[in-house]
Order: C-alpha cells, then structure tokens, then sequence
C-alpha cells in the first residue's frame, strides 16, 4: 500500500526535537518557528510533558467515557483557572475540526435554528460543517455544501449589522478565529468582536470563538477574544492544547445544559490525552508562557516593523505574519534550506511564525539575523 499523496512534502525527515530545534536524518539542525503548524506550545520533548506521558502510560493510558476519568475533572479546573472561565465546562474531543463541529452542533441544539455566520478568509476545519463555514470552495464536496452558511467580509460591522438584520431570529451562531491563522494572519478587531457579542446577545444567538489556532496562550493571553474584553459563548482548542498529542475541546458557557448522549466521542479525553494536556498547562504556568509570547511576539514584530521591504506584519504575540511582495516570495524557501529555519506561509506571500511559547530572544535574533540578510540578498552560501 501507498500513501494517499494529499501533502506537499519537503524532502526533510525530523528524527530529534529539543525545546524549538529539530534535527533531520543527517543530524542538521533547524530552528523551529513553525511549531508543526501552531501545535508545539511548550517546546519539544519538554522533559516534565514526557516524565507526565510517561507515568501515565505505565499506569493506563486509555479507558472509554463510560467509566470516570479523573483526571478529566483536574483539567477542567486547571483549564477554567488559567483561562478565567471557571464557570464554564469543559468537552473534550481530538481534534480541532470536531471541537469546532461539536460547537456549531452544540450552538443549534441551544436555540433549534440553522443558519451560521462565518467570515471571508476564514478557517475552520476539514469536517462537514467545519469545512462548509472555512472560505475555500476547493475543499468543500458536494456532500458538504449547504445553505447555512452566510459569509461575511472580516472586520465589517456594518455587514454584520446588516445579516442580523435580515436573518437575526434564524441565525444559530457566529463562528469566529481571533487571529486568523491560514486566512494569512488577519487579527478581528476588538470593536468587531465586541459587536459580535452584542448582536449574538440581542438575537439569542451563540457566539463562537474558534482559538484552535489563536488561542492557548499564543497571543499572549489565553484566548486571543480576550484582548477585546469579551466573554464568548463557546472556545473551541486544539493544537496547542497537547503539544502534539492529539487533544482538543470546548469550553461552553453555564447558560448551555448538557443532557446525556448530546455529544459523545471514543477518543476524547482519554488518560493520556488529559496528561498531556496537564502537563502543558502545568509547565505554561510554571515558565510563564503567556507572558513570555507577549514579550518575545511582541520585540518580533517591533524588529520585523523596522523592514521597509515588508508589505506589512501581522498580528499578536507568537502568532505573527509578515506579508512579502511578490520579489521577495522566495525568502521562505531560503530560510528553510539555506538558514535551516521553519517557517509556516499563507496564501499569497506571508510568512507565518508560529514558534513554541517558550521562544527565547536568542533564538529570536537568530531569525531576525537570517531574515535581514535575505531580505538585503546578502546570503549566498548555500548549506545544502
Ligand atoms: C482556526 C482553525 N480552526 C480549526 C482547525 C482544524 O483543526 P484540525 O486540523 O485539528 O482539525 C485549524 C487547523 O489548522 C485552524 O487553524
């Protein structure tokens, strides 16, 4: 049997990680800044997250939902603390797509209506409903297509205005990143975020904060909503949430009453994805990640504003994008095969930083330094 050939590949095997380096096959070493697309937040191989991993696994590392899983319940806790939403409960599953289908499902039961607002640029997952809200008709089949979805410009109050207007007493929810992370780094204002909750507030509509992406503590607060002052109804996490081990959940407000078998799952939440996940909340506020991402994100994009050569940058914390013109599209490639330093893109020209939180100045530097010469076309050598 073949693989089913759906990725692009670069011809680079990872066989060693340590905190934000990986080695290849050949022992080269990189610099990561692309954190597997947004997913090591604590740092590779973080000694505490493989010691938890570890003695979990020696104990047990799977058991379905139909038994109690403490553990479950410490998370909760752990997660409502460091997000401050101690009041709101937590639903495990293991992705990001199926945290977002889960809240979209979980907004229609609340209110019995159809209709979702989505935004242009916007991504959501690869799942039916997930993928009928991302903005790409590529990836939507047929099977998924439906009338539900009603696309709004980003950042358009006055649209938004407008849809409630026209739909307000149909409309089941409004799905938003706070930092759209494929779109190309595009942040949501915090007055458009703040209109979203009024307008949910006013038609009994839910308010849906998809931080798959964004959230965790990359933006340099817990969730990236939370720089507009306001309290969703629903968080959907992934990615971060397990630093690689496949976790992901929604946190939903008191006003939503479960009933048994409303959402269910096999996988979620199980004994060594809720290590996992401890482990990563434990060491974020151990080593004070979120303060550090604000600090590292934040003399990022004050060095990458300094580039006349840069369209613009965007975005917040260790959540940054840095838009190219077009003579300069090559600069991502060079920086992983001449600088060995990965990086993440958006269509059309943005470079995506998406590093561990724990990201230090040096290493910083050392990005800021490959970055410069390749912006004034002063690197030459070749590693390869
Ligand atoms: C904002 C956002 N939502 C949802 C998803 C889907 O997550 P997953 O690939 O874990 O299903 C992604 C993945 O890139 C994402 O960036």
């Amino acid at each position: 049997m073949k693989l089913f050939d759906v990725y692009p590949l670069n011809d680079i095997e990872i066989v060693k990680a340590q905190g934000s380096i990986v080695w290849d096959e050949n022992e080269n070493e990189y610099l990561d800044l692309y954190g597997g697309h947004a997913v090591i937040s604590i740092g590779h191989t973080h000694p505490h997250y493989v010691k938890r991993l570890t003695d979990q696994l020696n104990k047990v590392g799977f058991y379905s939902n139909s038994v109690k899983i403490p553990l479950q319940v410490q998370l909760a806790e752990k997660l409502g603390k460091i997000s401050g939403k101690t009041d709101y409960q937590l639903f495990l599953c293991s992705s990001g797509a199926e945290a977002n289908e889960n809240a979209l499902k979980l907004a229609s039961f609340y209110n019995n209506r159809k209709k979702i607002i989505s935004f242009k640029g916007a991504f959501h997952g690869r799942t039916s409903l997930a993928v009928a809200a991302t903005d790409n008709p590529k990836i939507v089949a047929p099977v998924n297509e439906t009338d539900n979805i009603i696309f709004l410009p980003h950042n358009d109050e006055a649209a938004l205005e407008q849809a409630f207007n026209a739909h307000g007493n149909e409309i089941s929810s409004v799905i938003i990143e706070g930092i759209q992370g494929v779109g190309g780094i595009k942040v949501a204002t915090e007055s458009f975020l703040q209109k979203i909750r009024i307008l949910c507030d006013q038609y009994d509509a839910v308010f849906i904060a998809d931080s798959v992406q964004c959230g965790y503590g990359r933006s340099g607060k817990f969730y990236s909503h939370d720089h507009a002052d306001i309290d969703a109804d629903i968080y959907t996490m992934a990615k971060g949430m397990g630093n690689g081990f496949p976790i992901g959940g929604i946190s939903i407000a008191p006003k939503f009453t479960p009933w048994h078998g409303m959402l269910g799952t096999t996988f979620g939440g199980n004994h060594l994805a809720c290590a996992a996940a401890l482990a990563v909340l434990e060491v974020m506020e151990q080593d004070g990640l979120m303060q550090n991402a604000d600090e590292v994100g934040n003399y990022l994009i004050g060095e990458l504003r300094k580039f006349d050569q840069i369209k613009e940058v965007r975005g917040r914390g260790l959540m940054i994008g840095i838009e190219l013109p077009e003579e300069l599209s090559h600069v991502k490639k060079n920086l992983l095969f001449k600088h060995r330093i990965f990086t993440g893109e958006a269509k059309p020209n943005v470079i995506r930083l998406l590093p561990a939180l724990n990201l230090t100045r040096a290493h910083a530097d050392q990005f800021l330094e490959a970055f410069s010469l390749e912006l004034l076309g002063k690197f030459e050598k070749s590693l390869s």
